[in-house]
């Protein structure tokens, strides 16, 4: 039997990327996956970094150098097919404090992992977008083809950047790439986010859970089973050479108390925790405070959600207090 080519995953040690290095390993492709650590960890890659076909290297994917030799030594060693990329700055808050974060870790990355792509002339790039890129267009669903995108974060303005990068590397020699506009994805391994805030506050303060924000603000939801169901879904299915495809729920999402009191209940359950809220309808500078997707695209392909984004939630508390738990 011949040996697949491999598969590249940037961000491994993260929460998508990690799920998405084990589903190519366990589907038989051996897998090359970068990451600094900053944000992910070892324990993600837990059972997959003995694992014969997987290959795990530490590298910070804004040096340029160390991104180009070190992808070029792996596709010497089994030659690459597709690059996922997935590693970015995860932490919006974090690049409106310091933009040169975002500039980092979700621009240059990207710039460099293309660069490395062109060099070993790699015919397919699937990317990891964001909601962020449309900035704060207020309750109507979001089609992918509406504009201007006024993105309202670093964050969203380097991953928007990154999306015109891959168009104009289509333009020129990327064969195809596929970009996924991913909502607010939870589960585990959780490495950041609402729900994962919300856990640690309560192990910090017990009795009681401060939210940022009025608890007002509301977003949709989507597992990262079926994040991840759906974007293998659109590498089988979507055949455009440049793809971009929103992904979610087909809800309009649930507020933030709604998170809020699910969480206290799983943690404590009827112990009464005072939750306090803020004032202001965002939870900080950048946040979106409402946000829903129109997924007609994603749908007429066929792939559909199994969970709403209440569900998503009550499915994604339960995973990360045991997680927590487990610490
Ligand atoms: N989780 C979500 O809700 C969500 C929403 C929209 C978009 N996204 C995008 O999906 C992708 C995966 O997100 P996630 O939730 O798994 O985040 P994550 O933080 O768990 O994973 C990102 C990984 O990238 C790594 N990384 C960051 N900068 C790096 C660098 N310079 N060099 C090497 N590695 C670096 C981090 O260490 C981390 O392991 C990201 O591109 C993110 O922007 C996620």
């Amino acid at each position: 039997m011949s040996v697949p080519h491999a598969i590249f995953v940037s961000g491994v040690a993260g929460f998508v990327g990690s799920k998405l290095a084990r589903l190519f390993v366990d589907r038989g492709y051996p897998v090359f996956g970068f990451d600094d650590l900053s944000r992910g960890s070892r324990e993600n890659l837990s059972g997959l970094l003995t694992h014969e076909r997987f290959i795990f290297e530490k590298v910070d994917l804004s040096d340029a150098g160390a991104v180009r030799s070190r992808f070029m030594n792996c596709h010497s060693r089994i030659p690459i097919s597709e690059v996922w990329h997935m590693a970015a700055n995860s932490d919006i808050a974090s690049g409106i404090a310091d933009p040169s974060v975002d500039l980092r870790d979700t621009f240059l990355s990207t710039f460099n992992v293309l660069d490395a792509m062109k060099e070993a002339g790699i015919p397919f790039l699937a990317f990891a977008s964001s909601s962020a890129v449309y900035g704060d267009l207020g309750e109507a669903p979001i089609r992918e083809d509406v504009g201007p995108l006024l993105p309202i974060s670093n964050y969203g303005a380097m991953k928007l950047a990154s999306e015109a990068l891959i168009s104009a590397a289509v333009e020129d020699w990327l064969d195809r790439a596929l970009i996924f506009r991913f909502p607010n994805v939870i589960g585990v391994p959780a490495t950041h986010g609402v729900i994962l805030d919300f856990v640690r506050k309560l192990r910090g303060t017990p009795n009681k859970l401060n939210v940022l924000g009025s608890g007002r603000q509301r977003k949709a939801y989507l597992h990262v089973d079926d994040l991840i169901d759906a974007i293998v879904y659109l590498r089988a299915n979507a055949s455009e050479r440049l793809g971009y495809y929103n992904i979610g729920p087909e809800d309009k999402g649930v507020t933030v108390s709604f998170i809020a009191e699910t969480t206290v209940e799983a943690v404590a359950p009827g112990a009464g925790i005072e939750i306090e809220y803020g004032v202001e309808d965002r939870g900080w500078t950048g946040d979106v405070p409402r946000f829903s997707y129109d997924i007609a695209k994603i749908r007429a392909l066929g792939w559909r959600p199994q969970l709403g984004s209440a569900d998503a939630v009550r499915k994604a508390v339960v995973e990360i207090v045991r997680q927590e738990a487990n610490l």
